[in-house]
């Protein structure tokens, strides 16, 4: 069993039933569990008691960003339900990320969202957000500067924010996918293995995973390619 798997396990799913049925066939000592917008939604905060119940580390990904009052009670509550990590937009400013900080205990880890990988650089024109690696780098700063545990990156920027982060600062990667499997809608993707080698800390994988005829197999694959052993 690993003490710190790296593997987050997205369940991008409808249903808390469903995630039930995926997570009854996945190791908690073998990877975490990503709680989305659409599964709290349908599901609430009882889903993730569910998942804690049966010995999983909950990430709960509902990226927060609103007035500093609202993000530091929303916080709060997800440390309440015991989640081990829980995010917040760095767009919100660094007043709203010293209120989460606050908000927070040190036993959940509090991880910002720079720029969403799926803005382009036209939709980021259009946002008056202008070239995407240099706000990335200047947001991942802003969280740094403001206490935060860690971003969520893309791992092609995770080799530049390590050489200005150093650890324990934790990069977070979605965009994950087992050389010569399909990349569905993701388009800058990187195998497990490459995403460590450029400093991430965390891979996030979903589909890879949740939509394999035996994801505890297809789990065991990702671990093999990261030399994360059983
Ligand atoms: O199925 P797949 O491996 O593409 O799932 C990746 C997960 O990571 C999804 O839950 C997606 O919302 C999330 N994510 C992402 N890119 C980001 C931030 C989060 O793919 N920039």
């Amino acid at each position: 069993m690993s003490l710190d798997p790296r593997i987050i396990v997205a369940l991008d799913l409808a249903e808390g039933r469903e995630a039930l049925a995926l997570a009854d066939r996945l190791d908690p000592g073998a990877c975490r569990l990503k709680v989305g917008l659409e599964l709290f939604t349908a599901s609430g905060p009882a889903i993730v008691t569910a998942l804690r119940d049966r010995g999983f580390d909950v990430f709960l990904d509902l990226k927060y960003h609103d007035i500093p009052n609202t993000v530091a009670r929303a916080c709060a509550r997800a440390a309440e339900l015991g989640v081990w990590m829980v995010n917040v937009h760095a767009l919100g400013g660094p007043r709203m990320l010293a209120a989460a900080r606050k908000a927070v205990p040190p036993t959940t880890l509090l991880i910002g969202v720079t720029i969403l990988t799926s803005h382009d650089s036209a939709e980021l024109a259009v946002l008056g957000l202008g070239d995407a690696a240099a706000r990335v780098q200047s947001l991942a700063h802003l969280c740094a500067a403001e206490g935060l545990d860690g971003v969520v990156c893309s791992p092609q920027e995770a080799a530049l924010l390590r050489t200005r982060h150093a650890r324990p600062f934790r990069l977070v990667t979605p965009g994950i996918r087992p050389s010569g499997s399909e990349t569905q809608d993701q388009r800058r993707i990187a195998t497990g293995r490459e995403a460590l080698a450029a400093g991430a800390d965390y891979l996030v994988i979903g589909r890879p995973i949740t939509a394999a005829a035996r994801p505890h197999e297809a789990l065991a694959a990702c671990r093999a390619d990261i030399g994360e052993t059983g």
